[in-house]
């Protein structure tokens, strides 16, 4: 079609929304590495949930592999920001290898949080989703039998722990704002003694992203999340839009969106979660505007200033 002939579309941008400080980091890590120590920097786990950025430090040097025996002797070797159990930086020190820790400091700051409620004989609940690197991570900050994964609301209600027992909770940084306070709600009434922290441990940018989205999802006919199938918090964004009512997306790239999807579309939202860039926002941008006349209009909730320090071996 002719530009004129477009028919228009808004486009509810959402922010804050997309790069964290903690993904910010990670990548600008491996970057230093690789500028430092020369290809290949060698990375466990993706850096971060996010093919181009993957991909990206692929093309200049760094190698991706899943465990540390994939790692040669005397490679460095980066871990992601999700974090890692313990046993991952002690077999690094056993074989003598150059290792820089990538770990978001929030996610550090619950591994730390944890071995102090260990430490206090507590019995540790952990809010997270089985599986997710972040929380392989932080159960591994503790000794087996210590640490009891905590997914749903439901299984509050199946765990076998008395009301005399010592017991704390702790939670993934990249959890749902609303379930994550239902649960906790759901074990002080199960376990009035249980610890927690003085705010749960959803990061910043995990609950302003939240926020951010559910302020442009009821204006929009339908909401664009760019995010990775194995990113956390882009999954919880989706769920957010949904429970506002308005249909939600997950895409990787600007190529994965269908043009049927904006039949009788006149608003979409957009959002970006906290492990993918710019860049694709804006190419999300330009792949509607080849079918429509887009007005652009960003919605800011919160303003983020963070930005945290590199690793001393890393820093100028
Ligand atoms: Fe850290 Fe939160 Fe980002 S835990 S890596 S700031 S999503």
């Amino acid at each position: 079609a002719r530009p004129d002939e477009r028919p228009a579309l808004t486009l509810l941008i959402a922010a804050p929304r997309g790069f964290c400080a903690g993904v910010d980091r990670a990548i600008e890590i491996v970057e230093r590495a690789l500028e430092r120590y020369g290809p290949p920097v060698y990375v466990r786990h993706e850096i971060v949930h996010n093919r181009y950025v993957v991909d990206g430090l692929k093309a200049k040097g760094a190698v991706f592999v899943e465990e540390l025996d994939a790692v040669p002797d005397g490679a460095p070797v980066v871990f992601s920001a999700h974090g890692v159990p313990k046993a991952v930086p002690a077999e690094a020190e056993r074989r003598g290898l150059d290792y820089l820790d990538a770990t978001c400091p929030l996610v550090s700051k619950v591994h730390r949080q944890a071995e102090r409620q260990i430490e206090a004989g507590r019995h540790i609940l952990f809010i997270g989703h089985k599986g997710h690197p972040e929380v392989v991570g932080t159960m591994g900050q503790v000794p087996q039998g210590t640490m009891t994964l905590v997914e749903t609301i439901d299984d509050v209600a199946g765990l076998a722990f008395s009301t005399e027992e010592p017991l704390a909770y702790l939670t993934q940084t990249t959890l749902s704002v609303e379930d994550t306070r239902n649960i906790v709600a759901a074990l002080q009434e199960r376990f009035p003694q249980i610890v927690g922290p003085r705010a749960e441990d959803i990061c910043y940018a995990t609950s302003n992203r939240q926020a951010a989205v559910k302020a442009i999802a009821p204006d929009s006919d339908l909401v664009l999340v760019i995010g990775a199938p194995n990113s956390s918090n882009s999954l919880r964004l989706v769920e957010v839009a949904e429970r506002c009512g308005t249909a939600a997306r997950l895409i990787q790239r600007a190529s994965d969106i269908e043009p049927e999807w904006l039949e009788g579309i006149g608003t979409v939202g957009l959002t970006a979660g906290a492990s993918a860039p710019e860049t694709l926002v804006r190419e999300v941008v330009d792949r509607l505007s080849q079918w429509r006349t887009v007005e652009e209009h960003t919605l800011v909730t919160a303003e983020e200033k963070m930005v945290f320090k590199l690793p001393r071996q890393l820093a100028d």
